[in-house]
């Protein structure tokens, strides 16, 4: 059962950023990218190296160097927690990737737009296999529409953990800490 986050002020001091460290949160990320096993994903995962995916900072909220990856991770980890019966696969792909179209990069600087900059970069640059839901999840999850569609519950998983991150309520802790 998902549930919508409690603040959305963007105003909120973001208190967690030394929990994990940058090295760590890269770690996690390309573990969980390979972790899927999708036609595409090595492509994918030599892209994200190629580009600012893991030192770029977030427009709005995360505006730290780090910020995009450690908002990714933080949307993934509480979709993973968040998700029934949504395949995990799909979860890790739509989270982790949904802001890809934040990271500069000298291949995709020819593509425009936010969300769905994102889904074109992962299908025509990356070569990577989407589903029908993940492609509606990355496209939709700055839009309100994304809550109520009806057969694509990831979707409304991606919007409210997008939203939950940045709002600073996920702290992301060190799991490999004694
Ligand atoms: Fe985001």
């Amino acid at each position: 059962m998902t549930r919508p986050c409690r603040s959305m002020d963007k105003g909120r001091t973001y208190q967690t950023r030394t929990q994990m460290n940058i090295q760590q949160i890269r770690e996690e990320i390309l573990g969980l990218l390979r972790g899927t096993g999708r036609e595409g994903i090595g492509q994918t995962i030599d892209y994200i190296l190629g580009s600012t995916y893991f030192t770029a900072r977030c427009h709005t909220h995360h505006h730290f160097e780090g910020g995009l990856a450690r908002h990714s991770l933080e949307a993934c980890r509480w979709a993973l927690s968040h998700r029934g019966d949504v395949p995990a696969d799909s979860v890790v792909i739509a989270t982790l990737l949904h802001d890809l179209c934040t990271a500069r990069s000298p291949r995709s600087s020819h593509i425009g737009g936010h969300g769905r900059r994102s889904v074109r970069i992962l299908e025509e640059v990356c070569h990577l296999r989407l589903t029908s839901e993940e492609r509606e999840a990355i496209r939709l999850h700055m839009h309100k529409e994304a809550l109520t569609l009806k057969g694509n519950p990831l979707a409304r998983i991606v919007w409210l953990s997008d939203k939950t991150s940045a709002a600073g309520l996920i702290p992301l802790r060190d799991r490999t800490a004694a």
